[in-house]
């Protein structure tokens, strides 16, 4: 097995026969889509990519605990293909997560713009995390809110009073991309990466799948967001992705992440 806490470069093959069968408590998986936004991305052919796809979730499910859980992004219509093929490995559905991006992939005239994307949220077994609790998000109507909380609201004959920490998290996500965040008067900048997902989206899942210690892991880690989220939230993680400048950028992010949170510790200690 791998040593865990580490950012490896290597190929999705070689990384996972390197993990331990059912070793992995959340696997959170962002692979190529087959949209050509990188040398990564490009694939011969629509059945490349599919073969491409379910070699990578072949090699990947028997690494999963029987009480893990499984999130993979991609685009809405290849979801719809890995819907079905994990449905026929026994996997168990659990949500079909809009993510609305804030932010468009092209400018089309000839059909709708797209600005979502698909996370295939799926459990091993009936048997697994979900911290509903943790994951609360801010009520829309703060004024009803404010005056619901000290007199409540009728609601079937009960007085229903509003929860403090905010409303259960639904399956439509609206969490504005790194793209779209970092433009600048509207225009796009380059970064190092065509495709980093916000740290808030990827917290968000480990916080709801995981507890503190368990094990996360990530066979195409980028710029190593889960690496960082993970740490932060006293999660272990194991991530690998095959471009050598990634992975150090990753590495350089994640070092500088454990620095800043030991100072912020010794300040207030
Ligand atoms: C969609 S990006 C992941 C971005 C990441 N979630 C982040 O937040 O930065 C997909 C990644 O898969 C990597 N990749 C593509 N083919 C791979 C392979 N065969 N083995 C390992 N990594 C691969 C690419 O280098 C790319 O960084």
């Amino acid at each position: 097995m791998l040593a865990i806490n580490q950012i490896y470069c290597l190929d999705y093959r070689e990384f996972l026969s390197n993990i331990d069968e059912a070793s992995i408590d959340l696997a959170i998986i962002d692979p190529p889509y087959n949209l050509k936004v990188a040398e990564w991305d490009i694939f011969n052919s629509f059945d490349d990519f599919l073969d491409f796809t379910y070699d990578w979730i072949d090699r990947l499910l028997p690494k999963l605990k029987e009480t893990g859980s499984l999130y993979i992004f991609n685009t809405p219509f290849n979801s719809a293909y890995i819907l079905q093929y994990l449905v026929k490995k026994g996997l168990f559905f659990r949500n079909w997560i809009t993510w609305d991006k804030r932010d468009g992939f092209a400018a089309s005239k000839k059909k709708y713009n797209n600005a979502q994307e698909t996370i295939l949220f799926f459990t091993k077994s009936n048997i697994y995390t979900f911290h509903a609790d943790d994951i609360r998000i801010p009520y829309d109507s703060q004024e009803r809110i404010k005056h619901a909380m000290q007199k409540g609201i009728l609601k079937n004959g009960k007085r229903w009073f509003p929860n403090p920490n905010g409303k259960l998290c639904t399956d439509v996500w609206h969490i504005s991309s790194e793209r779209h965040k970092q433009k600048q008067n509207g225009k796009t900048i380059k970064m190092p990466h065509a495709t980093p997902k916000p740290l808030e989206m990827i917290q968000r899942i480990i916080k709801a799948s995981s507890n503190e210690g368990d094990l996360i892991l990530d066979c195409f880690s980028g710029l190593g967001t889960t690496a960082i989220a993970s740490y932060l939230l006293k999660r272990n993680f194991i991530c690998g992705d095959k471009n050598l400048e990634y992975v150090e950028y990753a590495k350089e992010s994640l070092q500088k992440t454990i620095k800043l949170c030991q100072t912020n510790l010794e300040i207030i200690s």
